[in-house]
This record gives C-alpha cells, sequence and structure tokens, in this order.
C-alpha cells in the first residue's frame, strides 16, 4: 500500500447497485481501521443482462472514480463485474484489484457426490472464469444453473415480495430435483437468504462473501490495523438519492426484509 504505514487504507467496494452492500456489511463489522467508499452503479444497472465488453466498460468507468478519489485497493463487489473484467483491470490499473468468486468449491465439498445449483446472472454463467473454475474443481457435472436474470433489479428496487414472486420459479428446478445446496452467485442474492430459506427450508446456503472478505483483509495486512471501520456511498443515479440512500442504509443495517 503506498505512502505513510499509519496512515488508513482508503479501500474501494464497487457493484452495479445494493448487491456489494452485503459485502460491505461484512467488512464494516471488523474491528480494522480501513476507509471504505462505495460506489453503486445504479444508473446502468443491471450488469449481469448487458453484453460483456459492456459490464467491463462500465466497471472500467466506476474504477477510474474510485482512483480519482485515491483509493489503495478495488474491491469489485459484484460477480458480474468480476467475471467480466477483473483480469483485465488487473493489468490495467496501478492498485490491488479483488474479485468476487461464487462459493462452489466449499458447497462441492460440504456435498460430496450431490449436484448442487448456482444462482448467478447471465454474464456470470457464461462467462470463461466460471467454466474454468468448474473444470479446475472437475465439477462439469454436478453444477446446475439456474437462470435469475430480473432478480438483481428486484433488489435495487427494494420489491422484496416480487423478489419472492420469481424466486420460487427459479428454485423449482433444485426443489423437483432434490438439490439442496445452493450457491449465491450474485452479492445481491446475499440479501434475499430469508426469502430463499421461507420458500425452500431444507436448502443449505453457500455464498463467496466471508471468502473474499478474509482474502482482502489477509492481503492487505488490515490485522495491523485495530481501529474502526468508516463509509462514504456513492451512487450513479441521481433520481430521488434521499430514498436511494436511505434504502442503502437499510440494507446495511437490517438487511432486505422489513424488521418485525
Ligand atoms: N451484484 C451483481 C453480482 O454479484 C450483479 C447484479 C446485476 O446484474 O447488476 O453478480
Amino acid at each position: 500500500m503506498n505512502g505513510n504505514q499509519n496512515r488508513v487504507p482508503k479501500i474501494g467496494v464497487m457493484d452495479s447497485g445494493m448487491g456489494g452492500l452485503s459485502v460491505l456489511k461484512e467488512l464494516l463489522e471488523l474491528p480494522y481501521s480501513a476507509d471504505f467508499l462505495y460506489y453503486g452503479d445504479l444508473a446502468h444497472a443491471p450488469y449481469g443482462e448487458k453484453k460483456t465488453f459492456e459490464v467491463l466498460e462500465l466497471t472500467r468507468n466506476v474504477c477510474n472514480f474510485l482512483l480519482k478519489e485515491e483509493v489503495d485497493a478495488i474491491l469489485l463487489a459484484c460477480n458480474t463485474a468480476t467475471s467480466a473484467s477483473a483480469s483485465k483491470l488487473r493489468e490495467e490499473l496501478s492498485v490491488p484489484v479483488f474479485g468476487m468468486e461464487p462459493a462452489i468449491k466449499p458447497a462441492l465439498l460440504a456435498h460430496p457426490g450431490e449436484k448442487i445449483a448456482l444462482l448467478a446472472t447471465s454474464v456470470t454463467h457464461r462467462e470463461e472464469k466460471l467454466q474454468e473454475l468448474k473444470s479446475e474443481l472437475d465439477a462439469s457435472e454436478r453444477v446446475v444453473h439456474l437462470n435469475c436474470d430480473g432478480l438483481a433489479s428486484l433488489v435495487d428496487a427494494g420489491k422484496s415480495q416480487e423478489a419472492k414472486l420469481l424466486l420460487k420459479n427459479i428454485l423449482e428446478i433444485p426443489k423437483q430435483q432434490g438439490i439442496k445446496a445452493l450457491v449465491l452467485g450474485c452479492t445481491h442474492y446475499v440479501f434475499l437468504k430469508n426469502e430463499i430459506k421461507e420458500l425452500y427450508p431444507e436448502a443449505i446456503l453457500h455464498d463467496g462473501n466471508q471468502g473474499t472478505v478474509r482474502h482482502l483483509v489477509r492481503s492487505l495486512h488490515l490485522e495491523e490495523k485495530p481501529g474502526h471501520p468508516t463509509h462514504t456511498l456513492y451512487f450513479s443515479s441521481e433520481t430521488n438519492g434521499e430514498k436511494t440512500a436511505s434504502f442503502a442504509h437499510k440494507l446495511l443495517t437490517f438487511g432486505f426484509a422489513e424488521p418485525t
């Protein structure tokens, strides 16, 4: 990391919208001093239904914004952005770039001999990064791909009932096939854990958030900086910024469902 060792590291965290807040939430619970700058690109969401080169371009623009804010590292808290751009941006950018990986490996290990189902965006499902991971793990026959188009947008819009209805359809396949291990391969879906458990109580959920957080902490030596994290949120959509900010605050504090 640049400069003075005592300075609080500034870490950019990006997503297409609200999903990356599920990762930021975990980062903010850590006892380390770090200054997190979150950027949700709501004006261009969802990323997951776009062409790969468009996602690369959008992600690069967000990273350039974060670099102007002088971040020391960037976390692509978005599986879609990671699939479409992480390897390219690691070559291009002057700071370390971290990304997400669907928790396929832990899910396969926890359910030996069983099939697992991956909930992810179209970009993540089709990109090379996932194909490589599956072949590395020799898991091509064991991963069932579930198309979740539309789901991330419902999370961004705070539409929990509609998200639940769409999920009901998506979960028909694993239910019918008796697949219990579900991998949440999109950071938005981590906010839907309660809804998924209500619809499919036998499901066992796996996500990549903790693995990513551990990797980032270790790589940036955050353990050497005890203290409290701070954060600032930016969103690219200007439409009703106040409503966006208060929804983001609710997600960071309570999660997606209304507190009862
Ligand atoms: N949060 C993003 C992910 O982890 C994608 C949502 C979108 O389609 O924009 O894949």
